[in-house]
């Protein structure tokens, strides 16, 4: 993959596979974090309203798990490509565990929420950070709702099912599009398995503008057939060498 041209722009889409060879699994497939498990139940507003213990659960879990996680050689990678692309580089991931940060990226849209951060189920305030894990019995409360008297749970700062992703979040890739469709325009998929919208149609929306179209994922995802390149494989291992080329 050719980055050394002055005017490359680069937008990059990332799923779970990336942060995999950091130990944290992904969702689909044998092993992933869905198998036997009610996405339903966990992942849904309905699913929060009707057993909020049961969520704070599942999300504690991922809070235990993702914990000590470190970034990886992938990761890695595309910190250091942000040092030389600066502005001309946009990382749009789906992940929660915030390893892009943690690696030194920057210019990141989370696109589903962070696992280290709360909102509450009722009032507009903003996201706090929290990182604890909470027992059934002791559910977190909103502290500004109860200081006006009145009851609500702190939920996880997570974008679920059916539910639509944060204002401000799809601007900022589509605006990054509208400027890198003018110069020389890479987009890179990493560990995902093009199953969920609006990022399955990224590819489509990167190649219609003009891009040069790269995926790295283990297997070969549903919507491989988009992308012009493919190269399968793990992403720690491919990464640091296709991103140096
Ligand atoms: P998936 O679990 O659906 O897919 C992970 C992809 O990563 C698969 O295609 C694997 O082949 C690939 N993979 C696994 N290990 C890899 C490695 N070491 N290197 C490269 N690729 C690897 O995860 P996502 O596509 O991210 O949403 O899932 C999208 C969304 O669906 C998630 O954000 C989550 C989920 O439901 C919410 O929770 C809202």
């Amino acid at each position: 993959m050719k980055l050394d041209h002055p005017d490359t722009h680069l937008l990059v889409l990332t799923g779970a596979g990336i942060s995999a060879e950091s130990g944290i699994p992904t969702f689909r497939g044998s092993g992933g974090v869905w198998e036997g498990e009610s996405v339903a139940r966990v992942a849904s507003l309905s699913g929060f309203v009707h057993d909020p213990a049961r969520v704070w659960r599942f999300y504690s879990e991922r809070r235990a798990r993702g914990r000590d996680a470190k970034p990886n050689a992938g990761h890695l990678a595309l910190a250091k490509l942000e040092e030389k692309l600066g502005d001309r580089m946009l990382i749009a991931t789906q992940n929660i565990d915030g390893l892009h940060q943690s690696a030194g990226n920057t210019r990141v849209v989370e696109l589903h929420g962070n696992l280290w951060k709360s909102r509450c189920s009722r009032c507009e305030r903003e996201p706090i950070d929290d990182a604890a894990e909470y027992s059934p019995e002791k559910l977190p409360a909103c502290g500004k709702c109860h200081a006006r008297g009145e009851f609500a749970l702190l939920r996880p700062h997570i974008v679920w099912f059916g539910e639509k992703l944060s204002s401000g979040v799809l601007d900022r890739v589509e605006a990054f599009i509208r400027r890198a469709r003018k110069h020389r325009f890479v987009f890179l998929a990493v560990g995902t398995s093009g199953l969920v919208a609006p990022s399955s149609q990224f590819v489509d929306v990167a190649r219609a503008a003009g891009a040069e179209t790269w995926l790295v994922n283990q297997d070969r995802p549903a919507n491989a057939e988009a992308f012009a390149h493919v190269v399968l494989g793990p992403s720690g291992e491919l990464l640091p060498a296709l991103l140096q080329r």
